[in-house]
């Protein structure tokens, strides 16, 4: 059981559609994969096309120790919704608030069958975001090649540095995610990231490309939408290089 955090504290940067992709990719090659969708805006639950509201969440699985599992085609899912954003003032008085997670996922037999266990975090380095990374292995962290995308890494590595003091295993991997290699700021941006933190970039990038918003309007992963696209390729060679890292 690996834990793979996505995180980012910026917003629209591709968590949630990376959470998805990467969750499908790995399925396809054979890993038992399950989502757990850490974010009260609950995209990654949305993506995976569950429509119907849910009683039992990410919230009360934090909370009380309530599980529902929804499986689906690829991977299983524990959905979110708006709800879980009480979360962050429910367990700020709980003892050991940060270990709520890991606790849970190390307490029960059931998460040992899972080959992986993709957390799709909010934009925010709240409560849920440090129970992610006290829970995780891996951190994925996607960046767009903006200006303000890149500025954000420097103060995710402070409370990665600060979150290993408690988890020591915890590792960072950036995702350049919407490359588009016609754009000369893209190329220059791209710089930047291999200059300053390179050694922590995936080889793997993910091309910009339409056809991700498309599938997200049909609610269908990537696979689905559109096998043959290139976002499809490169999610697997994401996946690939993940299991590469075992
Ligand atoms: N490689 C890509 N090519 C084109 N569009 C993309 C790509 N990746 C993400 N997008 C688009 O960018 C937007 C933001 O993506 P997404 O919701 O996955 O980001 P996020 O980081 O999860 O956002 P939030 O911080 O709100 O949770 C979406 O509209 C998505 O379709
Ligand atoms: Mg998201």
């Amino acid at each position: 059981m690996k834990v793979i955090s996505i995180i980012n504290q910026k917003g629209g940067v591709g968590k949630s559609t990376t959470a998805v992709n990467l969750a499908t990719a790995l399925s396809k090659l054979n890993k038992k994969v399950l989502l757990i969708d850490m974010d009260p805006q609950g995209d990654s639950t949305d993506y995976s096309g569950i429509m119907e509201e849910q009683q039992t969440t990410t919230k009360e699985f934090l909370l009380e120790n309530k599980i529902n599992i929804i499986k689906l085609k690829s991977y299983d899912l524990i959905p979110a919704d708006i709800l879980l954003a009480d979360f962050e003032i429910l367990a700020s008085s709980e003892f050991g608030r940060e270990f709520l997670l890991k606790e849970k996922l190390e307490e029960n037999n059931d998460f040992k069958k899972y080959d992986y266990i993709i957390l799709d975090c909010p934009p925010s380095l709240g409560l849920l975001s440090l129970n992610a990374l006290v829970a995780t292995s891996i951190a994925i962290v996607p960046v767009k090649l903006e200006r303000f995308s890149i500025k954000g890494i420097r103060s995710l590595n402070e409370v990665i540095k600060k979150v290993k003091k408690a988890n020591k295993n915890l590792e960072l991997k950036i995702l350049v995610n919407g490359i588009n290699l016609g754009f000369k700021h893209h190329i220059e941006n791209l710089e930047i990231i291999e200059n300053q933190i390179g050694k922590y970039k995936l080889k793997t990038q993910i091309r910009q490309d339409v056809s991700i918003s498309k599938s997200q309007n049909e609610t269908v992963n990537i696979f689905e939408f559109n096998s043959k696209s290139k976002a499809a390729k490169n999610y697997i060679e994401l996946a690939n290089e993940v299991i590469s890292f075992e």
